[in-house]
């Protein structure tokens, strides 16, 4: 089903890996129109709206029950990983783990592309969390020459690859969750479209503030506001994508810069696992500038939404966890992610029309 090497594959740029993948893998935010995101988010409220009541639940739950994932996550997750796997639940799919590279074959030397022929030898889908940002990509080749396939909506597709973090470049299913989540908070002014949207931390090595930037171009009139340390600002590759795309931008100084401006603020923490010194080797803190302060509620819009992918640190006031105010969004954000991964996984299998229709037959 692919017909180019796996080195040719590997070299391309991601606009082009993008057009041999067509949707039967998710590894890029780039790859979803708009079109494709609204449904999603649609498709997230019906499968939230149907999984109500006792009837809906255990209808959802035949829909996947003859499949089998794997949960492939060699770095660090609670989230993705609980929240992947909750949604696999929620559609009956049956489900595996491997968490740790080593008492993994890897550790006895075995390649990444033969651990993946293996897994594929026994699953009918692999969610995959990887340090290198390309294993996703080589986990779609593997999937698209092999013999094992899905039958979706009459086709016949490689088994579904999906990215639950790639190294520091991508994140797609947070940024799905993500656009749901603005979508969701920002619904009774329109949406995404003209908003102004802050993007707080490290940018710099931070998979998630790429992809959601990528994810922007869908989007008419959106400016990003990149509040970052110099260290820590957007790579030159988002701000050229950003200047292709026609998504404005700009970088600031302190997350009080813009603040007053925004109609959403996205934190993150510094990323320093990547500082070569391992996981929790020494948490960098967030500086002043880039913390985002009790006070700073009375700054924001009235509609203006606090985000952040979590884990969280330092860089937002623990104060604001338990404060009753429909902008602090955070941990809504999180279950929004599980309601996104049901439907994802149902649109790649192709039983999302199942659920529209059982959910209009019950309203
Ligand atoms: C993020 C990640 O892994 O990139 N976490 C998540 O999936 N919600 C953000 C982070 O680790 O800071």
């Amino acid at each position: 089903m692919i017909d180019i090497s796996i080195s040719e594959f590997l070299s391309l740029p991601e606009s082009e890996k993008i057009t041999h993948i067509k949707g039967q893998a998710v590894l890029y935010a780039q790859q979803f129109d708009r079109e494709q995101l609204d449904y999603l988010c649609e498709l997230s409220d019906a499968c939230r709206k149907l999984r109500k009541s006792k009837d809906g639940a255990d209808f959802m739950a035949t829909l996947l029950s003859d499949k089998t994932a794997l949960n492939f996550f060699v770095q660090p997750s609670s989230r993705t990983f609980l929240s992947f796997n909750m949604a696999q639940s929620i559609l009956g799919m049956r489900r595996m783990s491997l968490r740790d590279a080593k008492i993994s074959s890897i550790s006895k030397g075995e390649t990444l592309a033969d651990s993946i022929r293996t897994f594929l030898s026994y699953v009918d889908m692999i969610i995959m969390r990887h340090s290198d940002a390309d294993a996703g990509a080589l986990a779609y080749w593997i999937a698209a020459k092999s013999h094992r396939s899905e039958l979706v909506n009459g086709k016949k597709v490689p088994l579904p690859i999906i990215s639950g973090g790639s190294g520091t470049k991508q994140h797609p299913t947070q940024s799905l969750l993500d656009i749901y989540t603005l979508e969701k908070s920002l619904e009774e002014v329109g949406g995404i479209d003209g908003k102004k949207i802050m993007l707080v931390g490290d940018l710099k090595r931070g998979r998630t503030v790429r992809s959601l930037s990528y994810l922007m171009k869908n989007y008419k009139d959106v400016e990003l506001y990149f509040a970052a340390p110099e260290v820590y600002q957007m790579e030159e590759d988002i701000l050229q994508f950003c200047d292709d795309n026609g998504i404005k931008y700009k970088k600031i100084d302190s997350i009080k810069e813009g603040l007053e401006e925004v109609d959403a603020v996205y934190m993150t923490r510094i990323q320093d696992e990547w500082d070569g010194l391992g996981a929790g080797a020494g948490h960098v803190k967030a500086s002043d500038a880039f913390t985002f302060k009790k006070e700073y509620l009375d700054l924001m819009k009235p509609h203006c939404c606090l985000m952040h992918p979590l884990p969280k640190r330092d860089e937002i006031d623990v104060e604001l966890d338990y404060i009753d105010d429909k902008r602090i969004v955070y941990w809504r954000q999180e279950r929004n992610g599980m309601w996104m991964r049901v439907a994802l996984i149902a649109k790649l299998f192709g039983v999302d029309k199942d659920i529209i229709a059982r959910l209009a037959e019950t309203e």
